[in-house]
């Protein structure tokens, strides 16, 4: 839902800062787990320019347990990162509630965020991710081991909070139910992706949902995701649904700067314009500056592609550069490539709405048979329920 613009830029958008256990998430904007993009460089990158709350990748609950070095890797901050915080994805009740009691007896994290929108079918096909809210009382199993894991572990230091879909599909919306079971089991907040797993990342967000939920759900706060791409469709969201916060996904892809123009929008500061070539190559060296130093060493750089590519999106850079862009494996690579950029070249009209990363519907929600006929029958998953994939 593009948002209309704004009529006064210089006024604030009207917001509290969001609580969060000891901490204030100021301006109450989220920057959105992302699995293979909010690693720590992304996320400290992010939260150089701007207040806000940068959530970890998600990992799972089986995995820490089972001891994989990858998922603990993933589970690592930066020292610079004010509140840690982390996504977890479970489908069991005592291995969700052994990994936060872990985190959290461990001093590893300051909040822990749960994951139910997972739309993929390797997990949905057994019940798991996106498809797992539409059993209740396993929902409602599994949201109370982590609070209670984190509230006992913590003595209420360490808050949870839950992050879901509209449901399965138009016909079976599960977004009021689960947060009111989440608000019932003590979360910290709810932030629903206003979108169903049919739909995938597909346009647009269902935005008067969100303010359908921000009306049911007002003991606690309502976090609003889907297509924020710029300060006014912060403003609009915040305004039209009534909700408490933001969570921004894709719309920070290639432009971490989202954060600072979010901060100014929220505190009625004039919003930066687009930066010019020059700014988006000096934030990619910094960017690379930080994952250089966060991994020790300058090798596996491949990563990074996708990163340059969202960067460059809609700037008149040439097919060469873009190709090059697209083989980049070095440091030494990236700041020839760089170096060739004319650092004059003005940001073109509406570069922040192109898509970056998915945008697609999928054609069905891969389910366990006899799976929709009883929301409130007891079921116990299978482990490719907690398969180790990412998305929401
Ligand atoms: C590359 C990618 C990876 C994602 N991984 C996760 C994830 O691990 N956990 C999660 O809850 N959501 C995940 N999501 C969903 C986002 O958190 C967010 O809900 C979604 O992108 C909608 O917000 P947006 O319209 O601002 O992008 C992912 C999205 C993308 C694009």
């Amino acid at each position: 839902m593009p948002a209309p613009p704004s009529p006064d830029a210089a006024t604030p958008i009207a917001a509290r800062p969001l609580r969060l256990g000891t901490f204030d998430v100021d301006p109450p904007v989220v920057l959105a787990p992302m699995a293979g993009v909010t690693d720590a460089p992304f996320r400290v990158l992010c939260a150089s320019f701007g207040g806000g709350l940068f959530v970890n990748q998600m990992v799972t609950a089986r995995a820490l347990l089972e001891g994989h070095a990858a998922s603990w890797e993933l589970a690592r901050f930066h020292p610079a990162e004010r509140i840690r915080s982390l996504q977890l994805y479970g489908t069991d009740p005592l291995t969700l509630g052994e990994a936060v009691r872990r985190l959290v007896a461990e001093d590893r994290v300051d909040h822990i965020d749960m994951n139910f929108g997972c739309p993929a079918a390797k997990v949905t096909r057994n019940g798991g991710g996106a498809a797992l809210p539409y059993k209740r009382r396993l929902l409602r199993d599994v949201i109370r081991a982590a609070v209670g894991a984190a509230s006992a572990e913590s003595g209420g230091r360490v808050p949870v909070t839950v992050k879901f879909r509209l449901g399965i599909d138009d016909d079976h919306l599960t977004f009021l139910d689960t947060a009111r079971i989440a608000e019932d089991e003590g979360v910290a907040w709810v932030a629903l992706h206003a979108r169903t797993a049919l739909q995938h990342y597909a346009p647009p967000a269902h935005w008067e949902r969100i303010a359908e939920l921000a009306t049911a759900i007002t003991s606690i706060p309502v976090l609003g995701n889907g297509d924020v791409f710029c300060p006014d469709d912060a403003r609009a969201m915040m305004s039209t649904t009534g909700c408490d916060g933001v969570v921004v996904g894709r719309g920070c892809l290639g432009r971490p700067w989202l954060f600072r123009d979010l901060a100014a929008a929220f505190a009625g500061e004039p919003v930066p314009p687009p930066p010019r070539l020059g700014e988006v190559a000096a934030t990619i060296r910094r960017h690379v500056e930080l994952i250089v130093e966060w991994q020790g060493g300058e090798e596996r750089l491949s990563h990074f592609r996708k990163h340059l590519a969202w960067y460059l999106k809609g700037y008149p850079v040439g097919g060469a550069v873009r190709q090059q862009a697209g083989q980049v494996a070095t440091v030494a690579e990236i700041h020839e490539l760089l170096d060739r950029l004319d650092p004059h070249v003005e940001a073109p009209e509406g570069v922040e709405r192109i898509v970056r990363s998915h945008s697609n519907a999928l054609s069905r929600v891969a389910l366990p048979e006899h799976w929709l006929d009883d929301p409130d029958a007891d079921v116990q998953l299978p482990r490719g329920a907690e398969a180790l994939v990412s998305g929401g």
